[in-house]
């Protein structure tokens, strides 16, 4: 067959928005790091000390969420001192937007040289120890229930056709997760996070399937994104909020947004804290980094992506 050299439509939109992002920016930098605020959970990036705001909205091509609590934006400049790139709302499969545009914003980040990203997002429990107010660090995860972002031609300018899913969430990055967990007080658990497609929230049949099948807890958006992060060799760690428990477990009333909304704002205030701490942390794992590889292997970030800046407080 003669080779194809048409470029790949999906790797052109991610481009054609990034252009438009950098535009925005100007000669702002961005940071290596970006953290992914979930439903409900966008206050951290109240405190920021923001260079540019870039609305979803103004950019031609980026998928607008229609997501309650989802403010839908790219924030650019530090938290503490630290810099960062926030995306504060993200849309979700059951909005209807193909799996390329969910996972537009992220591989978006990594066409600017964001090398980690945090994701955040709310929760429900399947590990009936998790109680509704924890936060737990993801440690797997199961994708099988919504389509893969990586489906269609391989796009070889992201990474490979088969990628290794190994160890979807960074070891060391992890570790910064824990560490920031211990020095600020704030208990963090530890499970493996499974993603139904949505809009509805599970039956009680599922929840129980879900369980057997080895699920801590369930959401509707990060998986997917995860999986597009790694295969675009991104170092990502992720955090859920635990909303409620799954439907039908003991104590679960029937579920609703407004519950869920509320608890996220709740658990919003220790996230807040455990995530500007961790923000610390790992921007010093980053620049720690003596290779241009990352740490399971996975292709390097563009050329001209921004190293870590030093950290002063991050290093002592
Ligand atoms: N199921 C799926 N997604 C969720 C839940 C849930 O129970 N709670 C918050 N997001």
């Amino acid at each position: 067959m003669p080779e194809n050299k048409t470029p790949n439509p999906v790797y052109a939109k991610v481009e054609r928005c990034a252009a438009a992002v950098r535009e925005a920016l100007g000669d702002i930098t961005v940071a290596p790091i970006a953290i992914v605020l979930g439903s409900g959970l966008g206050s951290v990036a109240d405190r920021m000390d923001v260079a540019c705001t870039v609305p979803y909205a103004e950019i031609d091509g980026l998928p607008v969420s229609t997501a309650p609590g989802h403010a839908g934006r790219f924030l650019f400049g530090s938290l503490d001192g630290t810099p960062v790139a926030i995306m504060q709302g993200r849309v979700h499969y059951y909005e209807g937007y193909p799996m390329s545009d969910v996972v537009l914003p992220i591989r978006l980040l990594a066409q600017l040289g964001v090398r980690s990203v945090v994701l955040t997002n709310v929760a429900g429990a399947v590990n009936p120890d998790f109680i509704p107010g924890s936060l737990v660090l993801i440690t797997d995860q199961i994708t099988s229930f919504a389509p893969s972002p990586l489906i269609g031609p391989n796009i070889e300018e992201f990474g490979v056709r088969f990628p290794d899913q190994s160890q979807v969430y960074d070891q060391e990055l992890r570790n910064c997760l824990l560490r920031a967990a211990e020095e600020t007080g704030i208990p963090l658990k530890q499970g493996v996070y499974l993603q139904p497609t949505g809009p509805q929230f599970e039956t009680p049949a599922e929840i129980r399937a879900y369980r057997l099948l080895g699920a801590d807890v369930v959401g509707m958006s990060t998986a997917v994104e995860a999986m597009a992060a790694r295969h675009r060799g991104l170092r990502i760690v992720g955090i859920s909020g635990i909303t409620n428990f799954g439907a039908g477990m003991p104590g679960q009333a029937d579920l609703s947004t407004e519950e869920v909304e509320e608890m996220g704002k709740e658990i919003s205030k220790h996230l807040d804290k455990l995530l500007a701490r961790a923000l610390k942390l790992i921007t010093a794992e980053l620049w720690s980094e003596t290779s241009s590889t990352d740490s399971v292997g996975a292709a390097i970030p563009p050329a001209g992506a921004a190293s870590p800046a030093p950290h002063t407080e991050a290093q002592e």
